[in-house]
């Protein structure tokens, strides 16, 4: 069997206010009329038997209800007490299946366009997560990101992974040439990557494997959760393992994480911007920007947010800020 294995587990702080700790920016139907995760479920079914989400307490609710709408019903939870970020995550969804099961694990707040480039990714991925492998999707990189794990490749065979690397260190990938950007989804037998994490972080897979084995209705305890080591997948298994492939890809693919790229998306969907770069998201009304280049104003009933587009990472702090005050 393939599951699709959906992570939800970020808030989305850099897209404050629009994205809220109640309703992070994965469960925003501001993608026509559409959210990620509903696109994301919809994008997979073809692919997967079934689809697996690794949520929280506060998102279950929405997880179930983009589903639905997305047409799913063959689906099944694993809520989290508390985030310990993605290899144990990901873990969690790996005791809860047969070893030989294929996991196909996706983020939930990417937009990527589904088409024949795609089809062929994840069949190959399917392919290769069969032969034994942990396979990863290596897309080609637009500038030196430094919030993006890079793989270096030698056609499927990969020499190197490696996780946010400094900004000297991601030009450098960028100039040599034979570098991607990974992805954030994956591809792997369930028995496969469990074996690797056992060998490679034996700690956060007994305590893990713990926390799994004693939860209820798919609803993990709280105290035995806060024993996981908090560590992602990519630095925990990712830059170790050797049986690690990647899938060259070409699928149109953007991590909706910034006010930058929901501008980006909004541009090419023909949103209305005036000729200085100016533009309104949100709750729109008559607007006028005097004296401004590149500024959004971002409306929702209860705040509003202006921002230069090259400040659009700056938006977390005031997230953060908002959340001590509470
Ligand atoms: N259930 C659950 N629990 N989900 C989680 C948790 C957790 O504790 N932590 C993160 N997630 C979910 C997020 O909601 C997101 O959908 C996905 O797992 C990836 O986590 P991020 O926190 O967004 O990772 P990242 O963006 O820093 O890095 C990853 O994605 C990049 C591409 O966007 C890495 O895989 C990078 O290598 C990659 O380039
Ligand atoms: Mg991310």
């Amino acid at each position: 069997k393939t599951i699709n294995v959906i992570l939800t587990g970020g808030v989305g702080s850099r897209l404050w206010p629009l994205s809220r700790k109640s309703r992070p920016k994965q469960y925003l139907p501001i993608f026509e009329g559409e959210t990620l995760f509903q696109k994301t479920s919809k994008r997979n079914a073809e692919f997967c038997d079934k689809v697996l989400v690794v949520g929280n307490c506060e998102n279950y609710e929405l997880s179930r209800k983009d589903l639905e709408s997305a047409g799913i019903s063959n689906y099944s939870e694993i809520i989290e007490a508390c985030p310990r970020n993605t290899a144990a995550a990901i873990a969690f969804a790996a005791f809860a299946v047969a070893p030989e099961d294929i996991l196909f694990v996706t983020p939930s707040d990417h937009l990527i366009e589904s088409g024949s480039d795609y089809d062929k990714a994840i069949q190959r991925s399917i392919e290769l997560a069969s032969a034994g492998h942990i396979v990863t999707f290596g897309l080609k990189p637009k500038r030196p990101e430094t919030g993006f794990g890079y793989i270096e490749a030698d056609g499927e065979n990969v020499k190197g992974f490696r996780e946010k690397p400094n900004k000297e260190t991601a030009e450098a990938f960028i100039k040599a040439g034979n570098f991607y950007w990974n992805s954030g989804m994956f591809c792997f037998q369930a028995g496969v990557f469990l074996e690797e994490l056992q060998r490679f972080e034996p700690i956060l897979f007994e305590k893990a494997k713990l926390a799994f084995d004693s939860s209820k209705d798919g609803f993990l305890d709280q105290e035995l959760s806060l024993q996981i080591p908090s560590i992602s997948v990519d630095y925990a298994v990712m830059e170790k393992t050797k049986k690690i492939k990647v899938v060259p890809s070409f699928f149109n693919w953007s991590d909706m994480g910034s006010f930058e790229s929901i501008y980006d998306y909004y541009k090419k969907q023909g949103h209305a911007i005036d000729s200085k770069g100016n533009m309104v998201i949100g709750i729109e009304i008559y607007t006028e920007f005097l004296g401004l280049k590149n500024t959004l104003l971002i409306q929702t009933p209860d705040a509003i947010l202006v921002l230069k587009k090259e400040n659009a990472q700056d938006v977390k702090k005031v997230f953060e800020k908002l959340e001590k005050e509470k």
